[in-house]
């Protein structure tokens, strides 16, 4: 037997007993005739003292050689400690250590296992497993893992099976590139791993398994942020004979669930907000509502002077940054510069003190007079003591602006309060988007999903205002989730694919297997998939998922503690069939 207890479970109530412990060495501290050292293990941390007098020589000498993260095992009494640390759960005692084992030593840590360490995050991701060993990490991960047993015991109670698709299949369109593998046996012919598990729960639906989830890793090759990863994990969902409103009770339902046991928080009915809305209020359809700052449109009151800039603009827009009329010119310099960055991409921007005397001080007082500003102060909600900032261009982009902006001096003002949890549905996205790139629309979320019904006769005149039946659901400005009703009969999907551009052919040799499928039977159906990943992060207060992921990617998709992706020799290029240039 390595252990009798654990690292983290011993009090005052154990002392005198005789125990066995094993586990890590923190540190230690060689006083002459006292040694202490500290023993960790996923449970917490225990006090051990040898003593010159208590304590048999051998083992005395051996303490004095442990070194950091050093692995041993100790036998021992429970005794109270002289000076008690009441921060800890153990605090109250030690071990006077009897034996002691090294069962492994440990070349020196290339940073401090500590809660505040020295280590940068390159060092730690190449040495993730003892970063893993450090409290922030470890209790991400024990959160993740409870996290993702609510979310089972949950569903599992409402009817739901957990079904597990295939890993190796044909690209299912999510938007992004798909990771290919190559296929020994077909020769020339590639995998794709799913970049979600779309196509598999419809058919699942077909084959009336009625309401699926899985908890599943999906796979994209795209740019990575701090909200995405290459490979992440979903709560995939798929249920039958359902509608948009039964899909949003039932993902409301289980999003409820979570915010109450993990978090203590009670949120009441979900608020909605159109896709429409979501754009024109917050310039971004994944809007944090924990702060106000909304948008107010300018056009009408700001489009009447000689301020050709304005003039010459599709959309004139501005917010009230609370409390910012005291910045100094410096100040505003600075976030003028912030806004014109590449990143963001303004070409300038205007600003408005609305002093605490209620008096109004513009950068554009040659064109506007105070009751000019006033309309502003108005339109943008402003307060005495605001500082109204104004962008203008065409209505897209200047809005995407306007919500970087606003996202930024919300996290500078401290308005985005990681214990505060604002839930939304954004809901009515167009179904189509154009890409400039390919010149072509795009299925806004994937092509399976199902128009509007009362939309389908724009579909031919003005695609680009079809509504979807889909939804997203949002947290504190974190898109955590998406779905939709999908489209269940095969000539509504023959001709979703034919106004992507996609020819017959195509759409049948890449989705042949599902319009088949649609001939037999398929059921009404429809679903969501939350993002995993970013769902814990919120839940646990952060916004990188990285650090609730045990072994994630850095930044160009690497893992850089194992070394991949890396170059396959000449033979098993060979065997795959695949040459390189
Ligand atoms: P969607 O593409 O919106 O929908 O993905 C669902 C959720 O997955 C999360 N997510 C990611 N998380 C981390 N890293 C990434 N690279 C990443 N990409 C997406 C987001 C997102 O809301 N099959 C559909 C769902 C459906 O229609 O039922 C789908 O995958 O939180």
């Amino acid at each position: 037997m390595y252990r009798s207890h654990n690292c983290g479970e011993l009090t005052a109530a154990n002392i005198n007993q005789e125990v066995t412990l094993a586990g890590w060495i923190q540190k230690s501290r060689d006083k002459g005739f006292l040694i202490w050292a500290d023993l960790r293990d996923r449970y917490g941390v225990t006090q051990l003292i040898f003593d010159e007098e208590r304590t048999d020589k051998a083992v005395f000498n051996l303490a004095g050689t442990l070194g950091r993260e050093f692995v041993v095992q100790v036998k021992g009494t429970v005794i109270e400690r002289e000076s008690k640390n009441p921060n800890m759960p153990t605090g109250d005692i030690e071990i006077l250590v009897k034996e002691l084992t090294i069962l492994n030593p440990s070349a020196v840590p290339p940073f401090t296992i500590e809660d505040e360490t020295d280590g940068g995050e390159d060092l730690r991701m190449k040495y993730r497993y003892l970063d893993i060993r450090r409290n922030p990490v470890k209790n991400s991960l024990l959160f993740r893992h409870k996290v993702a047993m609510e979310v089972r015991n949950y569903l599992s109670a409402q009817g739901f099976i957990e079904v597990e698709t295939p890993v190796l299949i044909k690209s299912t369109p999510e938007g992004a590139r798909d990771f290919v593998v190559p296929s020994r046996m077909n020769p020339g012919q590639f995998y794709a791993l799913p970049q979600s598990p779309q196509t598999f729960k419809q058919l699942l639906m077909v084959g009336g398994m009625d309401k699926y989830f899985q908890i599943v890793k999906c796979f994209r090759d795209e740019d990575l942020r701090a909200d995405r990863q290459p490979e992440f994990t979903q709560i995939d969902c798929e249920m039958a004979f359902v509608e948009q409103e039964d899909i949003m009770q039932a993902f409301e339902g289980l999003a409820s669930h979570l915010l109450k046991e993990l978090k203590g928080v009670e949120t009441g009915a979900f608020p909605r907000m159109t896709y429409d809305e979501a754009m024109r209020k917050y310039g971004n359809d994944k809007p944090d509502i924990r702060f106000g700052m909304e948008f107010g449109e300018l056009n009408e009151v700001a489009q009447h002077k000689d301020f050709a800039v304005f003039n010459d603009a599709e959309l004139v827009v501005g917010i009230a940054a609370p409390g910012c009329a005291s910045y100094t010119r410096k100040e505003i310099d600075a976030l003028i510069d912030w806004v014109k960055r590449p990143q963001v991409g303004a070409s300038g921007m205007v600003y408005v003190k609305y002093n605490e005397d209620g008096s109004l001080k513009s950068s554009v007082d040659k064109f506007y007079d105070e009751a000019d500003l006033a309309k502003w102060a108005e339109a943008t909600g402003a307060k005495p003591g605001d500082l109204i900032l104004v962008l203008s261009g065409e209505a897209h982009k200047t809005r995407a602006r306007l919500s970087t902006l606003r996202m930024e001096l919300a996290s500078r003002l401290g308005l985005r309060k990681p214990d505060e949890f604002a839930p939304l549905w954004v809901v009515d996205f167009p179904l189509l988007e154009w890409d400039e790139e390919t010149e072509r629309f795009h299925a806004m979320h994937h092509p399976f999903t199902s128009p509007k019904p009362e939309d389908m006769p724009l579909l031919e005149t003005e695609p680009a205002k079809v509504r979807a039946n889909a939804y997203d659901l949002v947290l504190n400005g974190n898109e955590i989730g998406g779905g939709s009703i999908r489209i269940h009969d095969k000539a509504t999907q023959q001709l979703m694919f034919k106004y992507l551009g996609f020819t017959e052919e195509q759409a049948k040799a890449q989705f042949g297997f599902l319009m088949d499928a649609f001939q037999y039977g398929a059921p009404p159906h429809g679903g969501l998939a939350f993002g995993f990943d970013r769902l814990v992060a919120i839940l646990g207060g952060q916004e990188t998922i990285r650090d609730f992921i045990a072994f994630p990617k850095n930044n160009s998709g690497r893992d850089v503690m194992i070394d991949a992706p890396s170059v396959i020799d000449n033979a098993q290029l060979d065997e795959l069939n695949i040459r390189l240039k």
